[in-house]
């Protein structure tokens, strides 16, 4: 199912189309990756990649890029009047929607690893590993890590170098030990563990809501955002990765491994703290509640016109069924 449909069966008001505002807007994204990953990579790795990366996923992250730049820039941002700019900015929207997504395949290919959540199923397909090999599989990580970055820093005059190193930054920070990287080694370290919610919305944060954020910030950068609506939507970020990252707690209990297209059940089977079994269902049901409240919260406090599309993808990650 793609994120259209995906829309559909969440129920989104029918006030915004998010169903056709996604498949308009992805396949740029889908028909980029698609011609990018893996390009002319030897021995096989290319075909790891296409694997980690093509056919599947909610692709929620490049739409947040998406949204958030659309949001921006149909306010304050860089207008009609310079073509060059504009072009160049939809150009660095473009890349950093597919840069994001890849980060996010290659966390889930490692995460999936022996060393890490061992799981055999992700994206109703085969893990990486288990078709490919571990050995390929970090390297397929390693390849998407850095063609991530390679992708934010095309030699295109159009693009302001400033505008590149910042979205590298942004990228990186959410990826690196204060982010992604560092959220997964607590994640590791917490096995067994009874954390408190603080400790667990800690981990959260970083494991799962630092690269949402990031995707968020990095689609009002490309935008340029003014200060008001960038703290807006640092808080509208960050509540909606946190729940983002409770509601995968809540499906991993709640719902199947058809569904899911990855292993239900892992979390308890593997002994790690979740919302889930730190609240209990229904607390950690209403908890996405009030986070998803404090996303729409922040994005009224925005002063954009149209956030109806951020608007919709909150909606949409706190009432997923998968
Ligand atoms: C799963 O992310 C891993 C987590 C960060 C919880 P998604 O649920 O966004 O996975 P895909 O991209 O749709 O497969
Ligand atoms: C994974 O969290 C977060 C990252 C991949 C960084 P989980 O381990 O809960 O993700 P799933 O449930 O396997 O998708
Ligand atoms: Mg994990
Ligand atoms: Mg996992
Ligand atoms: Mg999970």
């Amino acid at each position: 199912m793609d994120a259209g449909m995906m829309a559909v069966k969440c129920g989104i008001p029918a006030a915004f189309d998010l169903a056709g505002w996604s498949r308009h807007h992805l396949d740029r994204v889908e028909r980029a990756m698609g011609q990018w990953v893996g390009d002319g990579a030897p021995a096989g790795l290319g075909e790891a990649m296409r694997y980690a990366v093509l056919d599947g996923g909610k692709r929620l992250r490049p739409l947040l890029v998406l949204a958030a730049y659309e949001a921006v820039h149909n306010g304050a941002g860089p207008t009609g009047s310079d073509t060059a700019l504009r072009a160049g900015m939809d150009e660095a929207t473009l890349r950093a929607a597919c840069a994001v997504e890849l980060i996010h395949a290659y966390s889930l290919v490692h995460d999936d690893m022996p060393c890490m959540d061992n799981d055999v199923l992700r994206r109703g397909k085969p893990t990486v590993h288990v078709q490919f090999g571990e050995a390929q599989a970090l390297l397929a990580g390693d390849a998407l890590q850095a063609f991530a970055f390679e992708l934010l820093t095309p030699d295109d005059a159009r693009i302001p170098p400033a505008v590149q190193a910042t979205l590298c930054r942004q990228l990186a920070r959410a990826a690196g030990s204060a982010g992604m990287a560092g959220g997964q080694a607590i994640d590791l370290a917490s096995v067994g563990l009874a954390l408190t919610q603080e400790q667990l919305r800690q981990m959260h944060r970083l494991k799962t809501g630092a690269l949402l954020q990031a995707s968020v910030m990095m689609g009002a950068a490309c935008g340029g955002a003014g200060a008001t609506a960038q703290k807006a939507l640092e808080g509208y970020g960050a509540a909606l990765g946190l729940a983002f990252q409770v509601v995968d707690d809540i499906l991993d209990v709640v719902a199947d491994s058809a569904t899911l297209g990855k292993t239900a059940g892992k979390d308890a089977a593997s002994d790690k703290p979740t919302y889930v079994s730190l609240l209990g269902l229904a607390p950690a049901q209403a908890h996405a509640q009030e986070l998803l409240a404090q996303a729409h919260a922040a994005l009224a406090a925005s002063g954009l016109a149209d956030t109806r599309a951020l608007a919709a993808l909150a909606d949409m990650v706190v009432n997923r069924s998968y």
